[in-house]
């Protein structure tokens, strides 16, 4: 795709954030984009779908993108090259900033194995004025390949996968994350609640 837009500029809307928030039922405007990154079988998905859970059932509107729910849809043409990565963060960020600009509490849970795209990802927000929590699910590779939940790891091995986090490919762990969420020996609910209490701090829920 060597097309690129051009002769495009910047619609500004009528509504202002505060509004929609307040047609969400909600005083504060609360979006935001928390990220989740971590090794494949890290927690990710688990976590970020608890506190979807945990924040709908206390009428804060939240909605979890997921790799793999992401790459059966809008992202199917990628796959996990370092380029695809690179695409596949890129236009979840993109998404995510839209879901929080909305009001929405957006929870991204992909290995976003770059610090690069990671970094992407948080101009997005940062360029919009929206808040971006960096959450490092920090689970030993020994311990996601022991659950292995999807058999993944045990492919990867077999050389069945390609480019897999942790065996084939790079995963470069965070340096300055909001958040480091330790699994290990934990119940999700607990580790969920670490991000509640970030998100307490950060003025995101009360
Ligand atoms: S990335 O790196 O952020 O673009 O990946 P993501 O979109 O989160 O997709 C990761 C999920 O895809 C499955 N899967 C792989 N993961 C890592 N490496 C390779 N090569 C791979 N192939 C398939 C796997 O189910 C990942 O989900 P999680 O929840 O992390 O296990
Ligand atoms: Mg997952």
């Amino acid at each position: 795709c060597a097309q690129v837009a051009t002769n495009v500029s910047e619609q500004k809307h009528q509504v202002s954030r505060a509004k929609r928030s307040s047609a969400l039922g909600s005083r504060a405007f609360r979006g935001s984009t928390v990220w989740f990154t971590g090794l494949s079988g890290a927690g990710k998905t688990s976590i970020a779908f608890a506190l979807e859970a945990y924040l709908v059932s206390k009428g804060i509107p939240a909605y979890g993108l997921d790799g793999d729910n992401i790459r059966t849809g809008l992202n199917k043409n990628l796959g996990f090259s370092k380029e695809d990565r690179e695409e596949n963060i890129r236009r979840v960020a993109e998404v995510a900033k839209l879901f929080a600009d909305s009001g929405v509490v957006c929870l991204c849970s992909f290995v976003s194995p770059f610090a690069e795209d990671r970094e992407v990802a948080r101009r997005i927000h940062t360029d919009a004025e929206l808040p971006f929590f960096e959450v490092f699910i920090d689970t030993p590779l020994e311990v996601c390949e022991q659950r292995d939940t999807k058999g993944l790891y045990k492919k990867a091995r077999e050389g069945q996968i390609k480019g897999f986090t942790g065996i084939t490919q790079e995963y470069e762990r965070p340096e300055a994350p909001e958040l480091v969420v330790q699994t290990v020996g934990r119940s999700v609910e607990a580790s969920t609640m670490d991000v509640v209490s970030l998100l307490e701090n950060e003025g995101i829920i009360p």
